[in-house]
């Protein structure tokens, strides 16, 4: 059993392949647990192609309490868990709300469960600025007042923090660290791994790609009106190796010791508009971006953008990638998605 193991449930996503990459690369080794709903067993060939090692793979529902108890007894010297499994599409989440408390919030309960269980001691958990809702100053730090959730995939955002908390306090045995991401971009930059969007993107990033590859005719751009510089929604963009290595940097801080709940808030601390990100990302790749203005979109809040320092000072993490690095990185990626199909 290895010492330095890491579980990690939603690894062949998004989010969770970058980071597998960020941990074996720092020298921990990783297992694993999909139920593969929104991602695809050739990741895992990805991962191995950048680092040269395979992690450790089961493909199981983490709603599934016999399953991962099957798993947990063998993984029990564990040093920790990152959580990603999780539904995230917040439309779906409007219209199909059981959908996502039942999946977002049992798998985490059997991930608390089961870490008590077999005493596994630190967890890192994916938090969404979703939370902060419209906060009425910027940029936001952890202690800026939390607004009710407008979408069930928010609320199980909201509820699983509170649901660690409790955890936490009834275990001292199990610390967490809650990390608010910001707008994750981009892929690693070999072109192995990346964004798979299903269907339509709901996402910005993966929508200007596909236009930019030319499986899309614009871009829909949801309002003009803002209140903001120039009338376009503001959001934080963040790199996804920046972010993937922000969890190996909060799994030494909880290695390192202390007790209860840390907080994190994930970004640039920068601010980027609609019609500036796709300037850059103009300018990034040399291709054009038709784009329509249409209506708002529901439940878009008009800008949000961190303040992390608590994370550089904490955990010494900064997010360092270059925004033009991070476009092109998404591109190279869209081509590389093109291409396979
Ligand atoms: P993703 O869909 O790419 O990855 C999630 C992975 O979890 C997928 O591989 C999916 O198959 C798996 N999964 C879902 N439900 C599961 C279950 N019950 N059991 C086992 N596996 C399951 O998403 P992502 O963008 O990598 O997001 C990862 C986490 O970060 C999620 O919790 C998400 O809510 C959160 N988050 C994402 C963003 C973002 O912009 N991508 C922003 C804030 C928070
Ligand atoms: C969205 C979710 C958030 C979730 C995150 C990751 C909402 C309200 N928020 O964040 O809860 O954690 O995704 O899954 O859905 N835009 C366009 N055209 C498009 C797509 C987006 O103009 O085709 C604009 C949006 O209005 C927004 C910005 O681009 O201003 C970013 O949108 P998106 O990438 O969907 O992220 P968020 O809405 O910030």
């Amino acid at each position: 059993m290895n010492q330095k193991e890491v579980i990690v449930t939603g690894g062949m996503g998004y989010i969770g392949s970058h980071t597998t990459v960020a941990l074996q690369n720092a020298g921990y080794s990783v297992f694993i647990l999909d139920n593969l709903s929104n991602s695809d067993i050739g990741v895992l060939d990805g991962i191995y192609r950048i680092t040269g090692v395979r992690p450790g793979f089961k493909k199981l529902d983490c709603t599934d309490i016999s399953g991962m108890r099957r798993v947990f007894e063998k993984h029990y010297n564990a040093v920790g868990v990152i959580h990603f499994a999780a539904h995230k599409a917040v439309g779906e989440s409007v219209s199909n709300p059981l959908m996502y408390y039942r999946n977002n919030l049992n798998g985490l309960i059997n991930v608390l469960d089961m870490m008590g269980t077999f005493d596994i001691p630190n967890l890192v958990f994916s938090s969404s600025a979703t939370v902060y809702g419209q906060p009425d100053s910027l940029p936001v730090t952890e202690d800026t007042p939390l607004k009710p959730a407008t979408s069930a995939y928010g609320q199980t955002k909201v509820m699983g923090e509170n649901i660690i908390a409790d955890a936490v306090r009834a275990n001292p045995g199990i610390r967490a660290t809650l990390l608010r991401y910001f707008n994750p971009i981009g892929a690693h930059p070999s072109g192995q791994i990346g964004e798979r969007p299903n269907g339509v993107p709901n996402n910005l990033m993966p929508y200007i790609c596909q236009v930019a590859a030319g499986q899309r005719e614009y871009l829909n751009i949801f309002g003009n009106d803002y209140d903001t510089p120039d009338g376009y929604c503001v959001r934080d963009y963040l790199d996804i190796n920046d972010l993937a290595d922000a969890h190996v940097a909060a799994m030494r801080h909880l290695q390192s010791g202390g007790s209860g709940v840390n907080v994190y808030n994930l970004g640039t601390g920068r601010g980027q508009s609609v019609m500036q990100l796709v300037d850059a990302f103009q300018r990034a790749t040399g291709v054009n971006i038709p784009y329509k203005i249409t209506s708002r979109r529901a439940g878009d809040v008009s800008s949000i953008y961190a303040n992390a320092d608590r994370a550089a000072r904490e955990l010494n993490w900064r997010a360092v990638v270059p925004l033009h690095e991070t476009l092109a990185s998404a591109w190279r990626w869209q081509k590389k998605l093109a291409k396979s199909k």
